[in-house]
């Protein structure tokens, strides 16, 4: 049996797609062990989901007179140290720099809830709903990509799935559905991602 695949992985909040990721481990569906989940967030839900898990959680904060740089250099050295073959971010809701990104080339992966280039950046779901209740749009979705550089939301696709918007749906319905549709896509592309790299 081949090995299994190692992940980090960074958040930032609640960690219902972390959860997903955890859950699909455990049950064997994806191939992966899950060595350590970080978070810029003390108050993350998602730290405790990991300490349930019995998965290393770490509140990695940016120290006072800290620079951005430093920062990047610190928490990708820690990130290193575990040997990842993937970097998750499942919910990070901080930029990461070419410092950290140039130690993981092709190994950083983001879920974002809206297609590409549409809605970049926080309150994705929410600024979709309010184009569809103008007219604008009639469905959006969801991506999962590499992270190449500092651009937000952006980078080579892994996979996407379109979400249609209905007539009767509050922004709470539809935030519902992406979220139920984000944990399946994140795991299945994962779990593609792991067959081609281990083949
Ligand atoms: C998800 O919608 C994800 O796509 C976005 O942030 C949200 C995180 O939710 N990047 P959770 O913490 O996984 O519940």
């Amino acid at each position: 049996m081949a090995a299994l695949s190692r992940f980090v992985v960074l958040i930032s909040g609640n960690g219902s797609n972390l959860q997903a990721i955890l859950d699909a481990c455990a049950s064997g569906e994806l191939a992966a062990s899950v060595l350590s989940v970080i978070s810029n967030k003390a108050d993350s839900y998602g730290l405790t989901r990991a300490r349930s898990a019995g998965i290393e959680a770490v509140h990695f904060a940016k120290l006072e007179n800290e620079t951005r740089n430093e920062f990047d250099t610190r928490l990708a050295n820690y990130v290193a140290s575990k040997q990842p073959d993937y970097i998750i971010l499942a919910g990070w809701m901080r930029i990461l720099s070419s410092t950290f990104l140039s130690v993981f080339p092709n190994r950083v992966i983001n879920i974002h809830p809206a297609l590409p280039d549409t809605f970049p950046g926080t309150h994705a779901i929410e600024r979709a709903y309010q184009a569809y209740q103008r007219g604008e749009i009639n469905h959006t979705g969801v991506m999962v990509h590499l992270v190449p550089d500092e651009s937000v939301d952006n980078g080579p696709l892994l996979s996407t799935e379109i979400v249609s918007i209905h007539p009767n749906d509050t922004l709470e319905s539809l935030e519902a559905r992406i979220h139920i549709l984000e944990h399946k896509l994140f795991v299945n592309t994962l779990k593609t991602l792991i067959k081609e790299t281990t083949h």
